[in-house]
């Protein structure tokens, strides 16, 4: 078992490590010459451009990198889309429409009722693809189109280098729908898959910073309730952070988003709350920070997540975390670092077990 962790005292510590790899591995074979290819998918440019609305399908981890694919496939290529949890897509006798390109993401490729839901589409004569880590998997079987993602086996039972992946994949799709509908010229392309390929390096630099987060987290072992909130790609982050910290923490946790809070949450918020509050996006950047600024009046203790540039957050924030500058559709990537750490760290520092939590499984082939 030791062994098996490389030296680490948990397979998800060990598993976040391997990010950097897994990123590079799911990203590189699907660049060629500042391009994005993926030919596997043998997806024409007909049936590309003919694609209607997306929806995705897939539970936990997985339904999260669907809520940021939703706002990265809409602004970069003006695609409508709608992300459903599988368990209710497959009992609500759901519409598809004509030409909408159902996208399933699962990790393990096992889980019921993501299956199930491609079955269904599949049955509706709709194209589907699955994002499946575990090749030859039943998801990756039964939808008629894969794109695998190259993180290797995950043990831990928290996902995090598969959640990674994920966005990779949704990254590239997303960069090659908008260039074949005419969205995204050949610098802007060249731009992104520059920004892409230093996202590796990035998250090293990240993961160097990890005594800095275990000591904030260990201020935090005790947290009976913490809030996440973020705005479009920073709420879609702050769901898988707030996930991440209750599952293995056992400590409530939820995510809103952050122009919500007014109506009912922020009356939560007491003396000492810890609202983690993440702000990575320029354009809606100080709505964020006012609606941080409303915690901090009720005597939250705030924790930031930004990026490099946007110190004057200090004067808000009792405590950030800095992410390095990158393209604004691609930050969940570099934020979720900090945001697994402190989940790790929190669960460590109270002794649980963090590769194992109560009640939970790695796979859920049941419903
Ligand atoms: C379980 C796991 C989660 C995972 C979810 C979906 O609940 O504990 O980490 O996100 O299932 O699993 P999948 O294998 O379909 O990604």
């Amino acid at each position: 078992d030791a062994a098996e962790k490389g030296g680490y005292d948990h397979f998800m510590i060990k598993e976040i490590h391997e990010e950097p790899k897994t990123v590079r591995d799911t990203l590189n074979p699907r660049i060629k010459n500042d391009k994005v290819d993926i030919e596997e998918l043998g997806m024409s440019d007909e049936e590309i451009k003919s694609i209607s609305r997306i929806r995705i399908v897939a539970c936990g981890s997985a339904y999260h990198t669907g809520v940021t694919a939703k706002y990265v496939f809409e602004e970069m290529a003006r695609i409508p889309v709608e992300v459903d949890i599988a368990s209710e897509f497959r009992y609500r006798n759901p519409i598809l429409q004509e030409n909408e390109l159902v996208i399933a993401v699962s990790q393990s490729g096992e889980t019921a009722d993501t299956k199930e839901a491609v079955r269904m589409a599949r049955a509706m004569g709709n194209m589907t693809l699955a994002i499946v880590n575990v090749v030859g998997s039943s998801i990756a079987r039964e939808a008629e189109k894969v794109m695998y993602t190259w993180a290797g086996p995950e043990i831990s039972v928290a996902t995090t280098k598969a959640y990674s992946a994920q966005l990779i994949a949704f990254y590239l799709l997303a960069m090659k729908f908008a260039e074949v509908r005419g969205l995204l010229g050949e610098d802007e392309m060249k731009e992104l898959i520059k920004d892409l390929k230093m996202l590796p390096e990035q998250i090293e630099m990240l993961l160097g910073n990890k005594e800095r987060i275990q000591k904030f987290a260990n201020r935090f072992v005790a947290a009976k309730d913490v809030f996440f909130i973020g705005r479009g790609i920073d709420y879609a982050i702050s769901m898988e952070g707030s996930l991440k910290l209750k599952e293995i923490s056992y400590i409530h946790s939820e995510a809103y988003a952050a122009g919500e809070l007014k109506h009912g949450t922020i009356s939560l918020i007491e003396e000492g709350t810890l609202v983690a509050a993440v702000a990575t996006q320029d354009s809606v950047y100080p709505k964020t920070v006012s609606n941080i600024v409303e915690c901090k009046t009720r005597g939250a203790f705030i924790l930031a997540v930004t990026t490099v540039g946007n110190e004057d957050i200090e004067k808000v924030a009792d405590y950030v975390m800095y992410i390095p500058q990158t393209n604004r559709y691609f930050t969940n990537s570099l934020a979720i670092i900090p945001l697994q750490l402190f989940g790790y760290y929190v669960s460590v520092g109270k002794g649980y077990d963090v590769d194992h939590p109560r009640n939970l499984a790695k796979s859920v082939t049941v419903e």
